[in-house]
């Protein structure tokens, strides 16, 4: 008998934080993992530490033909994680045109990016899933682009839901709240705001990015097979309150004296 292909599966900003765990959690469950990353040495890395069935390539979002060379090279694909994100914080009165574009462009056209190349790699029947944020329906202070860009990443997915229903490939996004990584880790020195996150936090704990990929690995199995096009809140509920005011918080740490 033939044995059955184990899936495949691409974590596109898998080096680090919630892609890392992400790779972890799907390399559990029994699939094969690409983790493509802009920082190539970090993903080697991650490769390195797994052995067997995970491999590193190396990938910029932004840039077209990157995406679409590792999505040709890891084809077929079962699964597709889009991880990838930054955030360049500044009032809208003061912020660069350089930094709104910088977010907007990793997060939202690498968004637009990933979809449109792995709607060719992937089987039909396969899952792909995209981190959004919280801020997809929370507004923040000083977080201008990476709001607009993460609503715009909700709003896409509902749109490739549409488009690729018809092949039985779904497409789901996560809403994360905060989660520690390394892209949170400036928030902890800036007095009280971490404190904020928490106090706006029912479950009253940051997550981790095993939380995190704990929802996108069930957004990958059959068990979400008439789920599409949906946005999964977790947070700890903190979609219920209110986003805390950064800038004001940032604005205390500079005031002199
Ligand atoms: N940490 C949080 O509180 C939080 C909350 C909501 C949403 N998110 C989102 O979760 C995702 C993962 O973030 P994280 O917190 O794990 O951060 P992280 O910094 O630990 O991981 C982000 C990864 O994306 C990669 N990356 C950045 N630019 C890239 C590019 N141009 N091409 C390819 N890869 C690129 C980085 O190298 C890194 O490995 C992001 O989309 C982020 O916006 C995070």
């Amino acid at each position: 008998m033939i044995p059955a292909r184990r899936r495949a599966a691409l974590v596109v900003g898998g080096a680090s934080g919630i892609g890392l765990a992400t790779v972890w959690a799907l390399q559990l469950e029994g699939c094969d993992v690409v983790v493509a990353d802009v920082n190539v040495d970090a993903a080697t890395a991650v490769a390195d530490e797994f052995g067997d069935g995970v491999t590193a390539m190396g990938l910029d979002v932004t840039v077209e033909q990157s995406v679409a060379d590792v999505m040709t090279a890891s084809a077929p694909l079962d699964v597709v994680v889009n991880c990838a994100g930054l955030s360049i914080p500044g009032a809208i009165a003061e912020l660069e045109l350089s930094a709104w574009r910088t977010t907007i462009d990793v997060c939202l056209t690498g968004t637009f990016l990933v979809l449109k190349h792995a709607a060719a790699a992937i089987v039909d029947g396969g899952s792909i899933i995209c981190v959004s944020s919280l801020n997809a329906r929370q507004p923040g202070t000083g977080m201008a682009s990476y709001c607009a860009a993460k609503a715009g990443v909700t709003m896409l997915v509902e749109v490739a839901a549409l488009e690729l229903a018809p092949r039985g490939v779904r497409v789901n996004a996560v809403q994360p709240g905060f989660v520690d990584t390394p892209l949170t880790e400036g928030v902890g020195f800036i007095p009280g705001l971490r404190q904020d996150y928490l106090d706006n936090t029912p479950l009253g704990r940051a997550g981790t990015p095993e939380d995190v990929a704990a929802t996108i690995t069930f957004l990958a199995s059959d068990q979400t097979a008439w789920m599409t096009g949906a946005a999964l809140d977790i947070g700890g509920g903190s979609h219920l309150q209110r986003y805390p005011d950064v800038l004001d918080r940032v604005r205390a740490l500079m005031a002199p004296g």
